[in-house]
């Protein structure tokens, strides 16, 4: 597949690796490009999702599926993290791209959680932005979407096992989200479907294979 993916940092780059493996070809954008090295696979480009709507429009035409791994850690919440991701939604329906991945956060749908867990209790700004962002996706746009919402990322290696649907926060290796992140995009039983997960005992495949 041709796919654009919206970000170059710790998540993205991971999910670069592992899908130009599996023989994708991706272009990805963000402000620094360079921080992404390119190969035949894999061209960065200089992305903005500051653009206006008809811009991002232009930039989407012709892939295949488009993943938004992009965020500003809390520093441009509105602009980035919600209203961005609401236009690159936007910019996907205009050209008719069905399928879009969007990389969030665990429980940002469910606000009654956010003072309860302890790693959500310092973030609610984050939350609104996601809460809004994924909610956009669910009940105002007609795309074939995944949210992936994991808990706290870890810079550690993945063991590739997690746990769907948890009660509580929890941590996961990058590697793992990104495992996820590419595991979903051509299984059609994760359409239309919020995925929580945190760290666990279910080999990746077989949690995604339940859902
Ligand atoms: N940290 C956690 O524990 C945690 C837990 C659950 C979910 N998440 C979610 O996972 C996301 C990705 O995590 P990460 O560690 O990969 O983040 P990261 O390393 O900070 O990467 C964020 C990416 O977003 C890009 N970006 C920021 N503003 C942009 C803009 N205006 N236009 C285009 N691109 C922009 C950045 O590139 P430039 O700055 O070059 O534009 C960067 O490539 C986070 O943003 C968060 O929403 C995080």
């Amino acid at each position: 597949m041709k796919i654009f993916v919206v970000g170059t940092g710790r998540v993205a780059k991971c999910v670069i690796d592992k899908l130009t493996a599996k023989g994708h070809t991706i272009v990805c954008g963000s402000r620094h490009p360079e921080s992404i090295a390119e190969t035949e696979q894999c061209k960065p480009v200089l992305f903005d999702l500051h653009s206006e709507k008809n811009d991002i429009t232009e930039t989407v035409k012709g892939f295949d599926a488009v993943y938004f791994l992009a965020g500003s850690r809390g520093k441009d919440l509105l602009q980035t993290d919600a209203f961005g991701a609401v236009k690159l939604m936007q910019a996907c329906e205009a050209v008719g791209i069905k399928r879009f991945i969007l990389l969030s956060s665990i429980f940002a749908l469910e606000p009654e959680k956010w003072a309860q867990e302890k790693s959500l209790q310092n973030i609610t700004n984050y939350n609104i932005a996601k809460f809004f962002a994924d909610n956009y996706l669910v009940s105002c746009i007609d795309l074939d979407y995944t949210i992936v919402q994991p808990s706290v990322l870890k810079e550690e290696e993945g063991n590739g096992m997690i746990e769907l649907d948890p009660e509580h926060d929890g941590s996961n290796p990058i590697p793992d989200v990104a495992e996820v992140l590419v595991s979903v995009l051509e299984r059609k039983n994760t359409f239309k479907k919020v995925i929580k997960m945190r760290s666990g005992d279910t080999p990746i495949g077989s949690a995604l294979a339940n859902i």
